[in-house]
């Protein structure tokens, strides 16, 4: 099969630039999702470009339905085919519940959970009729076991892996797969902005001893895309250092 365009949401963050990376890397034609007008991604651009990497760039709000399909419509008519999507776009509202507000708990439930709809909904009608596609939703230990303090994207996190089964058994017979991966903590700025006697509580609950690297999910990710996982569907892999094993 040949390798058409991969669609990442929230592609210039920590772990999206690294899936980028990767993905183009298994020679990927690759889309980073960002905001419109997102004022870091010409800076974004010219970095990977100094580094070897050709990105596009797919402007969306990812918790705007109309922003996504205009966003798929442009990706298909300007680049190509949409092949693989990883719907990796994320954000924390960490507060104990008690203190957590409806704000905290809207913007995590429709950036980590409505965006995974918005995105994949004008896509997965285009791969099913193709023949091929590869969806891998980006979602967390946390969304695996719970977390203190994250309550709303313990949730988000959880729901991932619900449209993640149930998708995957209404396109298994069009050749496409769908997926969860659930890194742990992993070393970027989502994780580092936890308050740093917390974080070392954290890391010192990891078996192997350290943060994840980006790139080891990545490599993960760039897998499920490639020809090679055609027969992984409907799976959670876990990839958390062993903080939590199933
Ligand atoms: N289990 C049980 N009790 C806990 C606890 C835990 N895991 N963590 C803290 N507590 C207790 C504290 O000991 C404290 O008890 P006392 O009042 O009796 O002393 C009480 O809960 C309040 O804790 P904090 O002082 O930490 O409360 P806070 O309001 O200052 O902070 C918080 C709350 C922001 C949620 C903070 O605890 C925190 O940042 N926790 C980490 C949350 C986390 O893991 N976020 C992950 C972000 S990265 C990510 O999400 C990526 C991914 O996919 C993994």
């Amino acid at each position: 099969m040949a390798k058409n365009v991969a669609l990442v949401t929230g592609g210039m963050g920590g772990l999206g630039t690294a899936i980028c990376k990767a993905l183009h890397d298994d020679g990927w034609k690759v889309v980073a999702n960002c905001l419109p007008d997102f004022p870091p991604a010409a800076e974004w651009l010219a970095k990977t470009k100094a580094e070897g990497y050709d990105f596009f760039v797919g402007e969306a709000d990812v918790t705007n339905y109309e922003q996504c399909v205009a966003m798929v419509q442009k990706i298909e008519a300007e680049i190509g085919p949409i092949d693989c999507l990883v719907n990796n776009a994320g954000i924390t509202r960490d507060a104990v519940f008690r203190k957590m507000n409806k704000d905290q708990w809207d913007a995590v439930l429709s950036t980590n959970l409505d965006s995974v709809f918005n995105v994949t909904h004008p896509v997965l009608p285009l791969m099913a009729e193709r023949g091929f596609g590869r969806v891998i939703n980006i979602s967390s230990v946390n969304g695996v076991k719970g977390q203190f303090g994250q309550a709303n994207y313990s949730a988000a996190k959880a729901g991932l892996l619900g449209i993640t089964k149930a998708l995957a058994q209404e396109v298994a017979k069009k050749g496409v797969t769908v997926n969860a991966v659930a890194p742990g903590y992993v070393g970027t700025e989502m994780v580092l902005a936890i308050k740093e006697e917390v974080r070392e509580q954290i890391v010192a609950t990891v078996p192997v001893g350290r943060l994840g690297r980006p790139e080891e999910i990545a490599d993960l990710c760039a897998y499920l895309a490639s020809d090679k996982a055609g027969y992984i569907t409907g799976a959670t892999i876990n990839i958390n250092g062993g903080l939590h094993m199933v």
